[in-house]
């Protein structure tokens, strides 16, 4: 609100009596990323270089112009404010995140999910990361545990990042980085946890990460935007395919944000042992 209200100080005399202006962005690194809604698309400009006065870490400014889409969750950015260069620096809970924050998701309302991951894994553990992107989970885990970490990324720009990310943060004697497509390139029979941050039809995903867990079991980390109508009938379809793999499962839910109108993101903790 005292974005909106800074906004409206800041611009009076310039846009339209009683527009709906917003009422926050998200910063990364030193790059916020603004929703306008289409009233106020022709105002990017202005807007955009209010923005960059309102706060110091702010030296770019970009206007969403389409949703995220397709398999990598590519977003859709353009700067309207200050610098073009967009590759920045993030900061989060001591680990650096080197990233293009226009062409690459990274959510900041995940972040209590990962440091909440980080604190669940214990000493000694194998944990592959079959969604990496640039690190988020993988880099936070191997940060504050002492935990081998496998982290793999089908899109190779965030992949470009992740091999920096796990340079400048120092890990590379306990982060393996692998490109490509998690269900061709997955460890077998091989780690205690899986983390598995991907919101879409993330249960497609599940065979492959029961493979990759080791024969007699661990836990699986398993991400969803689901209507809310239908949690249990998922628990149910998660456990039959634990079953088919031949493994007993207990199942746990939380819920990590609102995603969308009745859609709630959540996180799936399966625990499984042979059956
Ligand atoms: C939205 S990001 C989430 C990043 C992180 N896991 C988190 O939750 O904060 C999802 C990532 O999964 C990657 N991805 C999508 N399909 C994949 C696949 N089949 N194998 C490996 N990576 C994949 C995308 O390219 C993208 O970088």
């Amino acid at each position: 609100m005292r974005y909106r209200y800074f906004l409206r100080t800041k611009l009076k005399n310039q846009l339209p009596d009683g527009i709906m202006l917003p009422s926050g962005f998200h910063v990364v690194g030193h790059v916020a990323l603004v929703h306008l809604n289409s009233s106020l698309q022709e105002y990017s400009s202005l807007i955009g270089e209010a923005t960059l006065t309102f706060d110091a870490r702010i030296k770019s400014v970009a206007v969403r112009i389409g949703p995220t889409s397709g398999e990598i969750r590519r977003p859709f950015y353009e700067v309207v404010a200050g610098d073009c260069n967009t590759v920045t620096t993030h900061i989060e809970n001591g680990v650096h995140f080197k990233l293009d924050p226009i062409r690459i998701t990274f959510s900041g309302g995940n972040k209590r999910a990962r440091i909440d991951i980080a604190n669940r894994v214990e000493a000694g553990e194998k944990v592959v990361d079959m969604f990496s992107c640039v690190g988020q989970f993988a880099l936070q885990i191997a940060k504050s545990t002492d935990a081998l970490v496998t982290a793999i990324e089908i899109n190779p720009e965030a992949y470009q990042f992740l091999l920096e990310n796990i340079q400048i943060n120092d890990l590379d004697n306990r982060v393996t980085a692998i490109l490509g497509d998690c269900r061709d390139v997955h460890p077998v029979n091989y780690a205690n946890r899986v983390i598995m941050g991907y919101l879409h039809n993330t249960e497609l995903y599940l065979p492959y990460a029961l493979d990759t867990l080791m024969q007699d079991g661990g836990v699986i980390h398993m991400h969803m935007a689901i209507q809310k109508n239908i949690l249990k009938k998922s628990i149910t379809e998660i456990r039959e395919i634990c079953n088919r793999k031949g493994f007993d499962s207990q199942i746990q839910i939380r819920k990590i944000k609102n995603y969308s109108p009745g859609v709630d993101h959540v996180v799936f903790d399966i625990g499984v042992v042979q059956a």
